[in-house]
């Protein structure tokens, strides 16, 4: 898993190269140099290991740190439970599901209802919470909506063309019938949404008279759920990381 990646003994070129002092080969000539010391001692052997937590390494006298990466996982959340980290009313919260001890500061990018299930990231990085939740970055997510009766093509047309709510036109959205249960006179819908308002895909089936039943969303931005069974998470990996850094990276350059 990425995060137990960082904090195991790694070599001290690639510890050099993370650090950003130098590139891996450029780190090995500092290195074979002897200009980079652990823990007082000149080390230039290269496949010497480095333990970022506890050695310390200088390059010249100066001290090298690794940047403290942040923490990114996703949670399959079950039914039943809020998406806040502490209740005052002692209300089962998400907070118990996630190893939060583990990884102090650790808290959910936006929220579920307490009766929805599905991916819920969680990160460290309050930067990039703000910035992928930022209506301007579209990331979108896919909801599975079990609702009351059949919806027709007209009905969900007024979704994709962009429905009015109480708190103004939602953007348009992609939906789809995926599934009609005549014996229970329900259907299941999927439904792709770019923006995040407080019970936005209930309020958009309601309004064109389809209550929801059930709420599932299975995927956030590149984020799916695979190998994440519910009530359980899972560490995004370094690619997941990359894409989702990606996504706050052109966030800020605008
Ligand atoms: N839309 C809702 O209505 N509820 C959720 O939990 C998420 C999206």
């Amino acid at each position: 898993m990425a995060s137990e990646e960082r904090i195991v003994p790694m070599r001290l070129q690639r510890f050099l190269a993370r650090a950003g002092v130098a590139s891996r080969r450029g780190s090995e000539k500092l290195m074979t140099a002897g200009r980079v010391r652990v823990n007082g001692v000149v080390v230039s052997e290269l496949g010497s290991k480095v333990d970022p937590l506890t050695d310390t390494v200088t390059v010249d006298g100066q001290e090298v740190r690794l940047a403290e990466r942040p923490t990114y996982l996703v949670l399959n959340k079950p039914a039943g439970y809020l998406t806040t980290m502490s209740d005052p009313h002692g209300r089962r919260c998400v907070a118990s599901l996630v190893p939060c001890n583990k990884y102090p500061g650790l808290f959910p990018v936006g929220r579920l209802d307490a009766d929805t299930t599905g991916l819920l990231l969680f990160t460290t990085n309050g930067d990039a919470a703000q910035q992928l939740l930022h209506p301007s970055r579209h990331v979108s997510k896919h909801y599975v909506a079990t609702v009351e009766g059949v919806p027709t093509q007209h009905e969900l047309d007024r979704i994709r063309g962009g429905i009015m709510l109480d708190d103004g036109p939602a953007q348009p959205a992609e939906v789809e019938l995926v599934q009609a249960k005549a014996q229970n006179n329900t259907s299941v819908v999927g439904i792709t949404l770019k923006e995040g308002r407080k019970h936005q895909v209930k309020r958009m089936l309601a309004a064109i008279g389809h209550n929801v039943v059930k709420l599932h969303r299975d995927t956030f931005g590149p984020l799916g759920l695979k190998g994440c069974k519910e009530g359980a998470w899972r560490m995004l990996d370094e690619r997941e990381v990359a894409s989702i850094e990606a996504i706050v990276a052109l966030g800020k350059q605008r």
